[in-house]
């Protein structure tokens, strides 16, 4: 049973790589040079970027700097951060760029940067829900709060700070929510009862929990349009040469695809930035649109369709609770006020 499951698995991954890439190639060769770009205005505006000072964060980041606004990372890593701030800081001259520590594992420390930020910002026109962890990392770890590493980084911390920013977001006008999600989202296998993988497993290669935090980031997506002034966004920036593709970090099988994919069809950090975020989080053309999915600049279907609308509401109630989000809203507001 086990081996069909696995050669099912091998196929469905084959195909989500092979149109990746082939989607990446048409992009890179014949759609790119066609696009114009018509962005909206951010001199001024407070964007807040999570995993700010690595790949296609610390390359976002620059690029709202560009663009004259205020930048807000939220990172682990300070010491490593504060060099990224100062570099950022260098190469666009835009001294309105700062970090704050952020550990989206814990949260606790999500619900203290959510307080430093809302109260030192009470118009934030961009949220971006980029960090992650990938499959390689990690699986097995609890968290302080008691969810596996995966979803509290990828899926859960940013619910949480989603959730305790909307108030200033919502005071902006037509502010957006940019969450970096993964075409893996196509591998998932999500179930609620069991969202911290204890009873099933963390599948091949132990790639669910990674597979999984990405769907559930996409059910968000959809569930903040649905319920939200701001509007949300999702991109699949296909594969990227990042920290995150490490190749120490893959072995075997992995390490001899991800060698090929990095060489033959990757974007640097700079491209996934300029590009993919970029569209996301400016351009015009989607500023009515809300709760979808996109790769490569236009709507990615397969991933669109894949999102259940009843798991999302399911999905964002069951978040509510196991992060306590009531309870942390009204400490914030209480200390706002105070
Ligand atoms: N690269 C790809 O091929 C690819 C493809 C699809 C999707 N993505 C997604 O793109 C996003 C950015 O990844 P990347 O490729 O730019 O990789 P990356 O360079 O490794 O960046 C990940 C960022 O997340 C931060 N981070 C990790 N754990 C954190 C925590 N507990 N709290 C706060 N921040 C934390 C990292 O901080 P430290 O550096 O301090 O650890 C780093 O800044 C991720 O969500 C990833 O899943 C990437």
């Amino acid at each position: 049973m086990q081996f069909v499951e696995t050669i099912c698995y091998l196929k469905t991954f084959m195909v989500v790589v092979l149109s990746g890439w082939y989607e990446f190639v048409v992009y890179k060769h014949f759609r790119r040079n066609q696009i114009q770009r018509n962005e909206e205005d951010i001199r001024g505006k407070c964007v807040v970027v999570t995993g700010g000072s690595s790949g296609i964060g610390r390359s976002s980041a620059r690029e709202f700097a560009q663009r004259g606004a205020t930048v807000v990372i939220g990172d682990v890593d300070l010491e490593n951060g504060q060099k990224v701030v100062q570099e950022i800081q260098q190469q666009t001259g835009n001294k309105n760029v700062s970090i704050l520590k952020l550990d989206l594992s814990d949260m606790d420390s999500v619900e203290q940067f959510a307080q430093k930020v809302s109260a030192e910002h009470p118009r934030i026109k961009i949220l971006l829900n980029n960090a992650g962890i990938g499959s390689s990392k990690d699986e097995n770890i609890k968290t302080k709060d008691g969810f596996n590493i995966h979803i509290a980084v990828n899926y859960m911390g940013h619910f949480l700070l989603t959730n305790l920013l909307m108030k200033n977001l919502e005071a902006e006008t037509h502010p957006r929510i940019v969450v970096t999600l993964s075409s893996y989202l196509l591998l998932s296998k999500l179930d609620l009862n069991d969202i911290n993988m204890d009873k099933s497993g963390f599948g091949f290669k132990n790639s669910l929990p990674y597979c999984n935090t990405k769907y559930c980031l996409a059910l968000f997506t959809r569930e903040l349009g649905r319920r939200t002034k701001a509007h949300a966004y999702a991109l699949c920036p296909g594969i990227v040469d990042t920290p995150i593709n490490n190749l120490d970090n893959f072995s075997g099988t992995l390490r001899f695809f991800y060698r090929i994919a990095l060489r033959t069809g990757a974007s640097s950090a700079n491209e996934a930035a300029s590009e993919y975020v970029m569209y996301c989080a400016l351009d015009k053309t989607i500023q009515d649109e809300t709760g979808q999915i996109y790769r490569f600049r236009k709507h990615f279907n397969k991933a669109n369709e894949k999102v259940n609308a009843e798991l999302a509401k399911s999905l964002w109630e069951k978040s509510s609770e196991m992060v306590r989000l009531n309870e942390r809203l009204e400490r914030i507001t209480k200390n706002t006020l105070t």
